[in-house]
């Protein structure tokens, strides 16, 4: 386990549950937020199929397809305990879960249909043995469907946010934490990553519109992994100067107009 990975752990562990607020309210106009758009990917297939959700956290995306597919066989892995507890309140039942790593799922290979992944897939660590993984326990032709980090904080707030938060780390002496591979920055690094063992690569880019107020956004940045490094007296010094920073972009009714940007990727294993 690297320096990220333990960070992560920690993280979860001690803050379960913090994707859904900051994304459930996040709709494209007709698809929804980013859990019904891969949600919507499973509609063809068969109502008893087994699902697994890599990387489900507090189980919001469980929760919403045990609802859509009340035959399914539902399945979560994380490798938080307090993130699988969270889950295990919500779904009472419906569902098995698994605290694992995905570099070493425990499960058989061929005895799932298909793998989604919400916001987390990026985040794993040797993200190739993770991809090998999905590959062995997906049935061939099995789909993977995930939904992952491209852009955070959309327009000119993200590049004051940038600006910020390296002056703030820079004051704390923050190390860099590898959070995310390189490749799995880019659509073109995704094809070099998934061509192995995938095939019918299907990329869209999604930005999902946020307007919301200095105080809501910041809020907000409170539940980030960026946040959660720096000291409290650096948090309040961070805060007062992204709000110098970007006092101008603000309208008239007091919001900011920025997003989130995201890549729904779409595959099925050779
Ligand atoms: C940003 S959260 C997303 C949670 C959930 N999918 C959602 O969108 O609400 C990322 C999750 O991935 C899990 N995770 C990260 N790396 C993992 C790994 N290598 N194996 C298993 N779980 C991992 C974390 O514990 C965390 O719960």
């Amino acid at each position: 386990m690297n320096s990220a990975e333990r960070f992560l752990q920690d993280f979860h562990q001690r803050r379960p549950g913090t994707t859904p607020p900051a994304f459930a309210e996040l709709r494209l106009a007709g698809r929804g937020c980013s859990y019904d758009m891969l949600a919507a990917t499973l509609d063809a297939l068969r109502p008893d199929a087994r699902v697994l959700d890599l990387g489900c956290g507090d189980g919001f995306l469980l929760e919403r397809l045990a609802r859509q597919h009340p035959r399914a066989q539902l399945l979560g892995v994380d490798m938080s305990a307090t993130e699988l507890q969270a889950a295990q309140r919500r779904l009472a039942g419906r569902g098995l879960l698994l605290e694992e790593r995905a570099q070493s799922l425990s499960l058989a290979s061929a005895s799932i249909d298909a793998v989604l992944s919400h916001l987390a897939l990026m985040l794993m660590s040797d993200i190739d043995q993770v991809l090998q993984e999905i590959h062995r326990v997906l049935v061939p032709g099995g789909r993977l469907s995930a939904v992952v980090g491209r852009e955070f904080l959309l327009g000119e707030l993200g590049q004051h946010y940038l600006q910020v938060f390296r002056a703030a780390a820079r004051r704390d002496q923050l190390a860099h934490l590898p959070l995310v591979d390189p490749r799995a920055q880019s659509e073109r690094g995704w094809r070099e990553l998934l061509s192995q063992h995938f095939t019918g690569l299907h990329f869209e880019e999604l930005d999902l519109p946020w307007t919301p107020t200095f105080e809501e956004l910041w809020n907000s940045l409170g539940d980030t992994y960026d946040l959660d490094r720096l000291t409290p007296a650096n948090q309040r010094l961070m805060k007062n100067e992204l709000h110098d920073a970007t006092e101008h972009l603000q309208a008239s009714d007091g919001t900011l107009s920025t997003g989130w940007g995201l890549l729904l990727i779409q595959a099925r294993a050779v």
